[in-house]
């Protein structure tokens, strides 16, 4: 078979380093069905705008669905690209007096922006239906989890006491936000740069709204030159994925510590799990260990989306085709990632025990106290808090002789001639209690925790 594009200006061919250099066939993989349904496109255009005839036109479809079903491994790989390959198999089937005449009026550059913008736009679907499955998880495990007490963290060091819904549920804010991102990237990457041509359009007199609504596009790439130029929706998209795998990448790390000796909150299902090949009592969580890892990736590929789009002059250049392959992996990590945490999240064990035995340590209750001082005694919460950091420091059990010794020390004043009592002391260092009182718009106390649970199905059945 000798290249078609090697027969004019060109007569030798690359030796096999040059070409495998330059070569995109192996990426291409992943536009070989778009690729098709881009040509049968354009072909259908072309001939309801009389460039081509009807019976060219018949063929040239019957044999594109023949050499989608033959598959890309009867391409001749040979080739610098999957839409030279494909053309050259179309000329091999039906001659080049028809074969010949698909690529009338447009240009690898359209062709191949066009693909990218097909794959990924159905990529990006499957996407939020992960995004959309890892929230349902996280919600039906919140609701499972209205009054397990845990302690919250600031710095890794015990705050104040929430629950395990309440700490799920800032995920699934985080992961509402992501799909909305993804649906804001989809719609500019919904558009059609086909007809464009090489860059400057073309003198054939073609319909590009007529291939644009073919292929299912919203609108089109309107000026011809960055239509083919233009990557920024692959940054774009690449971005919305490394901010899902921040996120993530967050809730694996979390996993991790919570799966440890010292915290030991959760126990992940033996599928999520490996072992030492030394140390047999080992049970590790390296599905967890990975997403964390595969974030790097994804933010890896944006970067290199990044650079290799940096000063480009208009309109296409080859280092474009460097580009294509990071999107690929870039998704489909994150998508992987998103179905992985999912599954983890619905089958781990949740050690309730273990949570509400340290949702006290620490002080945790520092707060509600000091607020309490405030409430009951009208003092300014500086005042409280440095009443209650006094004691924080000396280490003390907050009995109400240790909180008279305190104020008295900072205000000449005892708390209990301002109406502090043991039992009011005793109910602002329960934890339930805490969490109870914390029932503003967002907070942990169960009756609000089951509003945003309810507000996240609809949101789910929205979305
Ligand atoms: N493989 C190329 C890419 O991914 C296809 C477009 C080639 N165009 C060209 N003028 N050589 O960008």
């Amino acid at each position: 078979m000798s290249d078609i594009l090697r027969r004019g200006r060109l007569s030798s061919t690359p030796d096999e380093k040059i070409h495998k250099f330059t070569s995109s066939m192996i990426d291409d993989a992943w536009i070989f069905d778009a690729d098709i349904l881009v040509d049968m496109a354009h072909t259908i255009m072309l001939y309801e705008q009389e460039i081509i005839k009807k019976e060219d036109c018949v063929s040239i479809l019957s044999s594109l669905l023949k050499i989608r079903d033959e598959g890309i491994e009867k391409l001749d790989w040979s080739y610098e690209d999957i839409h030279i390959s494909l053309e050259s198999r179309l000329i091999d089937m039906v001659g080049e007096d028809i074969g010949g005449r698909m690529h009338s009026g447009r240009s690898r550059n359209d062709e191949v922006a066009t693909c990218i913008r097909l794959v990924l736009r159905n990529q990006l679907l499957d996407l939020m239906d992960e995004i959309n499955t890892l929230r349902e998880s996280l919600l039906i495990t919140a609701s499972e989890n209205l009054k397990t007490i845990m302690p919250g963290y600031t710095h890794l060091q015990h705050a104040q006491p929430t629950t395990f819904a309440h700490h799920l549920l800032a995920h699934t804010g985080a992961l509402k936000r992501d799909f909305g991102r993804v649906l804001d990237a989809f719609s500019r990457i919904n558009m059609c740069p086909l007809g464009a041509a090489a860059f400057a359009s073309t003198g054939f007199d073609i319909d590009r709204s007529r291939t644009r609504e073919l292929l299912g596009f919203e609108g089109i790439v309107e000026n011809s030159m960055d239509a083919v130029s233009t990557r920024d929706f692959l940054i774009e998209a690449a971005f919305v994925c490394t901010n899902i795998m921040l996120n993530l990448s967050k809730m694996a790390e979390e996993i991790i510590l919570w799966s440890t000796s010292e915290f030991n909150f959760i126990e992940l299902d033996d599928q999520y799990a490996s072992t030492s090949s030394i140390m047999p009592q080992k049970k590790n969580p390296d599905t967890a260990e990975l997403i964390r890892g595969k974030c790097g990736v994804a933010t890896g590929s944006l970067m290199s989306l990044i650079t290799i789009s940096k000063s480009l002059p208009l309109s296409y250049n080859r280092d474009l085709q460097e580009a294509t392959p990071n999107i690929w992996k870039c998704v489909e990590t994150t998508t992987t990632s998103l179905l992985i945490m999912a599954g983890m999240i619905s089958t781990m064990k949740i050690n309730k025990e273990a949570m509400e035995l340290q949702s006290v340590n620490g002080f945790t209750t520092a707060t509600e106290l000091a607020d309490t001082l405030v409430r009951v005694s009208g003092i300014p919460f500086r005042t409280a808090h440095q009443i209650v950091g006094m004691i924080a420091k000396d280490g003390h059990v907050p009995t109400l002789e240790i909180i008279d010794d305190a104020a008295y020390s900072v205000m000449q004043k005892k708390m209990s001639d301002l109406g502090l009592t043991e039992d009011i002391v005793h109910e602002a260092l329960d934890p339930h209690l805490n969490i109870d009182r914390r029932k503003a718009a967002g907070g942990p106390a169960s009756n609000e925790v089951l509003r945003c649970i309810g507000s996240g199905k609809d949101d789910l059945v929205s979305d």
